[in-house]
């Protein structure tokens, strides 16, 4: 399936109850030492003063880690497209206005922002080469995009035991904004572009966490009928291996229309 089908996206999003979700089980059970939420934080390289827009911000996570680090001296707007999702936001309790807005039309002038953010958002918009020429558009000459994103082979082993539960092939789902597509649909708008990967995996040691994760996904309709072979399944490889072992592959695209 599509993460961009708008249908599928207003239903996903519409609180943060899916994305806590998952970002609970990333935070419990990666193998790597370091916050993505803090690596992603490390790559800002921002004046004092600068004008942030982050897009898509969903409940809020990358600021609330890095809350000790923010300057309250630069302008920060965190934005979603939805409301109830902004509602989540709030609670994060961090220097910046909220904004509802969708990334394919941004109520903002030509080179307003040095900074924008669009984390793991941009595979949700339909209308792609219109938000990175929006997000192109109101970023200054010497600007930067920090869009943070997923590989291809994110979740494989994950995928791989849902197909072998219900018994038939679930495919992964289709990323229009991938780490390996996302660098050339960029290099349209930006004269640099840079590829970052997070070196990570999961080790998941309970089932619970993951059963709460595929059922926040599109396919949690499909689990709920063949719940207890999920969990079987699920119970019987973290028995025998100690922890069900899966790939990650997420990293972050720095874009800028200049030369670094
Ligand atoms: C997967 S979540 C990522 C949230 C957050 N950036 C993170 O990394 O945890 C995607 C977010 O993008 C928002 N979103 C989807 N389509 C959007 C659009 N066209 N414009 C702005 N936000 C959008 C969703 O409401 C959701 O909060």
């Amino acid at each position: 399936m599509s993460l961009s089908d708008p249908a599928y996206v207003k239903e996903q999003y519409c609180g943060s109850k899916n994305l806590d979700a998952r970002i609970a089980l990333h935070a419990r059970f990666s193998t790597a030492p370091h916050d993505f939420h803090r690596w992603v934080f490390d790559h800002f390289n921002l004046h004092p003063q600068a004008r942030v827009l982050e897009l898509g911000c969903g409940n809020g996570a990358l600021w609330g880690k890095n809350r000790d680090r923010i300057p309250t001296t630069w302008n920060l707007i965190l934005s979603d497209n939805s409301v109830g999702m902004l509602s989540s936001t709030r609670c994060v309790r961090v220097p910046a206005y909220l904004l509802q807005l969708d990334a394919q039309a941004i109520p903002f002038s030509d080179e307003t922002y040095d900074a924008m953010v669009a984390d793991h958002m941009l595979y949700c918009v339909p209308d792609l080469p219109r938000a990175i020429a929006e997000i192109c558009r109101v970023l200054r000459p010497d600007g930067k995009l920090y869009a943070a994103t997923n590989g291809t082979e994110h979740m494989r082993e994950y995928f791989q035991l849902v197909s072998a539960s219900l018994r038939t092939e679930v495919s992964r789902p289709t990323y229009n904004f991938s780490l390996e597509s996302g660098e050339e649909q960029l290099r349209r708008h930006f004269v640099y572009v840079e590829r970052f990967d997070f070196d990570n995996a999961l080790a998941v040691a309970e089932t619970e966490p993951l059963v709460g994760y595929a059922m926040s996904t599109s396919i949690g309709k499909q689990i709920k009928q063949h719940e207890c072979e999920f969990r079987r399944m699920l119970a019987e490889r973290i028995a025998r291996e100690g922890a069900f072992r899966i790939t990650k592959v997420a990293g972050m695209l720095v874009a800028s229309k200049g030369n670094s």
